[in-house]
């Protein structure tokens, strides 16, 4: 397993305007959406390309183009949601499928709700985008899906991660043949007994849609 802590002034600008208490909804929607253009540059350094032949104005030359099958993007339900434009926006041709999954505040193991995702998922490079790596309880269970489903290999993208689900996935992942990498704008210090991330942002759904 990988995992990636970007490390850049404008990420740790943009996700110090995410962690404060008074940001806006509308702002902290902008705010998300911007810090996972800059995660997803990162996090999409091995996508696979292939040789292409074109022609410029000014002569032949050869160039790369993204290789089939399209890569595909999985936002977790419903807080995910809120990182798609970002990561589409740089990646316009890539495919997209949902997953819902939900924590139980007391057990915080996860459960699915929606799964509209492809049943085959072979050779595909997959994106999962999750705001919040708290125990990994949603992010394992959304990786074993993809990666029973054939995926050839999976990236989830954070925006924040704690030690506790960071070491979670490497229990899992680390002597594991599947290739997982984590892409995070921060690792903080630990969770706290209901389960946020500290220092965190809160609780990351409520934070871009309200507490409905
Ligand atoms: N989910 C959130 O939205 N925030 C946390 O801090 C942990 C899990």
């Amino acid at each position: 397993m990988r995992t990636l802590v970007v490390d850049h002034p404008l990420v740790a600008h943009k996700l110090t305007r995410l962690r404060r208490e008074e940001t806006s909804s509308a702002t902290f929607r902008l705010l998300a959406e911007e810090l996972v253009t800059l995660l997803a540059y990162e996090a999409t350094d091995n996508l696979t390309v292939h040789p292409v032949n074109i022609v410029t104005p000014v002569s032949p030359t050869t160039g790369v183009e993204l290789a089939e099958p399209k890569p595909l993007v999985v936002p977790i339900l419903r807080a995910g949601l809120g990182m798609l434009n970002g990561m589409v926006k740089l990646m316009p041709t890539a495919e997209v499928g949902f997953l819902g999954l939900v924590r139980d505040e007391e057990s915080l193991s996860a459960s699915i709700y929606a799964d509209r995702l492809p049943h085959d998922m072979h050779n595909r490079q997959v994106f999962v985008l999750d705001p919040m790596l708290a125990t990994g309880g949603t992010l394992v269970a959304a990786i074993n899906i993809l990666l029973e489903r054939g995926a050839k290999d999976v990236t989830a993208i954070c925006l924040l991660a704690a030690p506790e689900g960071l070491a979670r996935l490497e229990e899992v992942y680390g002597s594991s043949d599947a290739k997982v990498t984590v892409v995070t704008a921060a690792l903080d210090e630990r969770l706290n007994e209901k389960g946020y991330i500290v220092p965190g942002l809160g609780d990351a759904g409520d934070r871009l849609y309200g507490s409905v």
